[in-house]
């Protein structure tokens, strides 16, 4: 169990930074209409062209993958656990109505993610669907992509609400990961639950209101 949890915890991490990472690229999207579509051409193409970053993805997906299916594992033995009428959190933070259905919350993201690729990664990297013209520079405009997605009502919809499961899953993973890997003394923990909500609010605000800003341009 404690090897699962690890697993869970340090991929979780790891996605952690990267949305940090992402968020950051996004918020390009902000700024006028040409800068904004300069940088967030070169930017994408700076990490196409990468060697390095390419690895970073495959470590990226593989983290995806483990993170999705180590949880599953849990979920399922946790499930078990308690039919059988043992108990299975025993701490009092652990009993939230957030800690409680992280699984529920997980299929949420993991719905998030398959739409999103669809929209982006399987247009971009693989050419897939409409709307993949070439920038000035001869590279997928990819500024043009997601600007062109945004344009829809239902998608912006869509990428603004499921911020709400994603932000209550990392507010509630990010304490976790950090009590599993070790981290229980009661003021660090106070210090960990502080930076995990505000940390969640940033995430789940900022790539919120990001399509909003595209579909109002
Ligand atoms: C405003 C919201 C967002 C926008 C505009 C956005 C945009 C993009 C774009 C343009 C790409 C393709 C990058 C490229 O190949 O050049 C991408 C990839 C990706 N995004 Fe997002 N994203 C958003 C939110 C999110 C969120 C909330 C998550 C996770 C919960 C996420 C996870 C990913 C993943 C896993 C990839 C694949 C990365 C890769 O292949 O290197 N994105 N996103």
């Amino acid at each position: 169990m404690f090897f699962r949890k690890s697993i869970i915890a340090l991929t979780g991490l790891f996605l952690c930074i990267f949305l940090i990472v992402h968020l950051s690229a996004n918020s390009i999207l902000v700024l006028p209409e040409e800068t904004a579509r300069s940088l967030y051409n070169s930017y994408s193409t700076t990490l196409r062209e990468s060697p390095l970053i390419k690895i970073v993805a495959y470590v990226l997906y593989l983290s995806i993958i483990l993170h999705v299916v180590y949880a599953l594992l849990i979920t399922i033995n946790n499930r078990k656990a308690k039919a059988k009428g043992y108990r299975v959190n025993q701490y009092k933070e652990n009993s939230s109505w957030t800690s409680q259905n992280m699984g529920l919350l997980g299929i949420s993201i993991l719905l998030f993610i398959v739409v999103h690729l669809a929209n982006f990664w399987a247009r971009i990297k693989l050419g897939m669907g409409e709307g993949v013209g070439l920038d000035a520079n001869g590279h997928v405009d990819v500024y043009e992509v997601t600007y062109s997605l945004f344009q829809n009502g239902y998608y912006v919809v869509f990428y603004t609400l499921l911020m709400v499961p994603l932000g209550l899953h990392l507010h509630h993973g990010l304490k976790s990961a950090f009590m599993t890997l070790g981290f229980y003394h009661k003021r660090g923990l106070r210090t960990i639950a502080k930076v995990s909500l505000v940390y969640a609010i940033i995430m789940a605000v900022g790539f919120g209101v990001i399509p909003s800003i595209v579909f109002l341009k």
